[in-house]
Order: C-alpha cells, then structure tokens, then sequence
C-alpha cells in the first residue's frame, strides 16, 4: 500500500541528515513511510532510523530501506518499547550527544 502524503517537503536538498522516527505497524514501517521512499530521493544522505513499538523493535525495515534507498547510509539507531518510550529522553540526549560530531 502506498497511501498519499498529506504533507510534502520541499526543501530535503538543504539537508544531509535524515532522523526517521516511526512506530511499528504490523511488524513492518507504516505504509506511508514506502510512499515517502517512492517520492524521495535520499541518495547521499545518512538516515538514522529510530523506532517505537509495543515489543518487536527492529525487524527488518533496516534492509528494506537499504534497498529503496541504495546511496543513502542507512544507521540503526535507537529503539523503544512502550513502557520505555516516556522516560526515553535521558537515552535520546545521551545517543545525540554521541552521534552529533557526525552530522
Ligand atoms: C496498526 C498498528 C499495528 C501495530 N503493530 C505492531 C507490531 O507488529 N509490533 C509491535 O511491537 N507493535 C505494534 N504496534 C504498536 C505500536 O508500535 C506502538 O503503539 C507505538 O510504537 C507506540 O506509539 P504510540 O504511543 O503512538 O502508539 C502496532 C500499533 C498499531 C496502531
């Protein structure tokens, strides 16, 4: 499924470094996630891939995206469970920190 976009970027040329942050769905991305990957052109970028759900964290979206996206560096970055994700914060500070001289 590939549902339309409500809202457009106009302006992803300006930037190197994409955050994706999404919840799980039926152990995959939500289907607007693939229709964003269709409209977007991500080649040469680093995407940090972050994830909430209720227990699967990470499954196999990483690939997925590797393979929608194949010239963008594509980094695992943090998950959260549900019971997790509303004291997350200290984690999220802790994982910029480290990750900012990068970016
Ligand atoms: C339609 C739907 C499907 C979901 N599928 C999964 C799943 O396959 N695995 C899982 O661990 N959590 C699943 N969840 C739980 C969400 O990942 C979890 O609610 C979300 O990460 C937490 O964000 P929220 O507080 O905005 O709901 C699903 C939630 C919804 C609404």
């Amino acid at each position: 499924m590939r549902p339309e976009l409500s809202s457009h970027i106009d302006n992803l040329n300006e930037y190197n470094t994409v955050f994706l942050v999404y919840p799980t769905w039926w152990y995959k991305m939500p289907t607007p996630l693939y229709t964003f990957f269709d409209e977007y052109d991500l080649s040469g970028k680093v995407i940090y891939v972050c994830v909430t759900s209720n227990q699967n964290g990470f499954t196999n979206e990483l690939n997925e995206i590797r393979k929608m996206e194949p010239e963008a560096e594509v980094i695992r970055g943090l998950s959260f469970q549900t019971e997790e994700t509303m004291k997350a914060k200290p984690a999220i500070d802790k994982w910029l920190d480290g990750i900012k001289a990068s970016w």
